[in-house]
């Protein structure tokens, strides 16, 4: 295995954005593969705000896998953890490390135990896709470490079997999560469906309403809803297909009217169908619906749509503006409307684009 004394350590450090669905992923065919009953299309946010970095290392003195998340040591006992490194350590390669002299070969992988850091630079579990960024980045920075030969949408089919919304975040830009047909999962992986130049206009506003972790975590939320809700099969089978086609539509000619729109019925829709779900869900609060309202008001009185909205398994808004000076007076109006800190429940903001207050005119 090389290195003379066997202290030696090889280290990979990598940084995933998180990812935020337009069309939203809610329910499993298969929850041990993690196969969805629906396509899904995110937008991969700029790797600045929110992401997470992991370090991979291996060493021989390592006597056993350990994690450490934000800090803190964590279990890497759950199947879906465990389902990743199986997988990846079945594709690894040889490694040389010339300089340090170093040799790993590919069967030296499976007795090899590693330790992985792993930190978010936001609130860990509030809805805020945690784990896409998370796991997304586990297994690439594994990949890395381990000279896997496969492509990213490879990558992404091991990266769901972490966390299902975890896949889309191996590619930036706009992202689709192909469903697939198979039993064995082997086509349910994402593919990029425009990069990140594409439509650079767009600014993304994140309105921290509650930095607190979720009750209801989506895995469990949505095994309750495959089991209760009737509402659930009409989204899958009737309205998401045609959306997902009009969705793409909208992405490929940077369609700002039609993107809102279909943006914002479908949060609506994975809303109403939590609802919909016994007992229910409730992810939003009074604040996420007066956010909605405002927004609404906003672009019905502009005649189109200014601004998108979407929220996740958590009361948190991202706002998708059609451009910076949209953003610049969208803030505006949620720091009068909701002033962080105060009584609106609010806490903070984060914006998608460095550059957005100075280019505002
Ligand atoms: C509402 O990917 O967190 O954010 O696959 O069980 O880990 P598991 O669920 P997860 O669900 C994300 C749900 C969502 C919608 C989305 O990101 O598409």
């Amino acid at each position: 295995m090389g290195g003379e004394s066997e202290k030696w350590i090889l280290m990979v450090t990598a940084r995933t954005p998180t990812n935020i669905a337009v069309i939203k992923y809610w329910g499993k065919r298969d929850e041990t593969l993690i196969l969805p009953i629906n396509d899904s299309i995110s937008v991969t946010l700029d790797p600045s705000h929110l992401c997470t970095t992991t370090t991979v290392s291996v060493s021989p003195s390592f006597d056993q896998d350990r994690m450490w998340l934000n800090g803190k040591e964590i279990s890497l006992q759950g199947g879906r953890f465990q389902s990743c490194l199986r997988e990846i350590r079945a594709r690894a390669q040889d490694v040389e490390d010339k300089k340090k002299g170093i040799q790993i070969k590919k069967e030296d992988w499976q007795k090899l135990h590693l330790h992985i850091a792993s930190y978010n630079n936001f609130p860990t579990a509030a809805g805020l896709a945690s784990s896409a960024a998370g796991l997304a980045c586990l297994v690439f920075s594994l990949a890395k470490l381990m000279n896997l030969k496969e492509d990213n949408s490879q990558l992404s089919a091991i990266a769901r079997q972490g966390s299902g919304s975890a896949c889309r975040s191996l590619y930036g830009g706009f992202v689709k999560w192909v469903m697939g047909k198979e039993d064995n999962g082997s086509d349910s992986l994402a593919v990029q469906l425009a990069d990140e130049k594409h439509w650079d206009e767009l600014v993304i506003i994140i309105a921290v309403v509650s930095a607190q972790q979720k009750e209801t975590s989506s895995t469990s939320g949505m095994r309750d809803t495959v089991e209760t809700s009737a509402l659930i099969q009409h989204r899958a089978k009737e309205v998401v297909p045609k959306r997902t086609v009009q969705m793409e539509d909208a992405i490929q000619n940077r369609d700002f009217p039609s993107f809102a729109r279909l943006a914002c019925r479908d949060s609506n829709q994975f809303h109403a169908v939590c609802l919909d779900t016994y007992p229910p869900i409730f992810y939003m609060n009074d604040t996420s619906h007066r956010i909605i309202s405002c927004v609404e008001k906003w672009n019905r009185a502009e005649g189109i749509p200014q601004v998108a909205y979407t929220f996740d398994a958590g009361p948190n808004a991202v706002m998708i503006a059609r451009n910076r000076k949209t953003a610049a007076l969208l803030l505006q109006r949620l720091l009068y409307n909701f002033p962080p800190q105060s009584d609106t429940d609010l806490d903070s903001y984060i914006i998608g684009d460095k550059s957005i207050l100075i280019d505002a005119g």
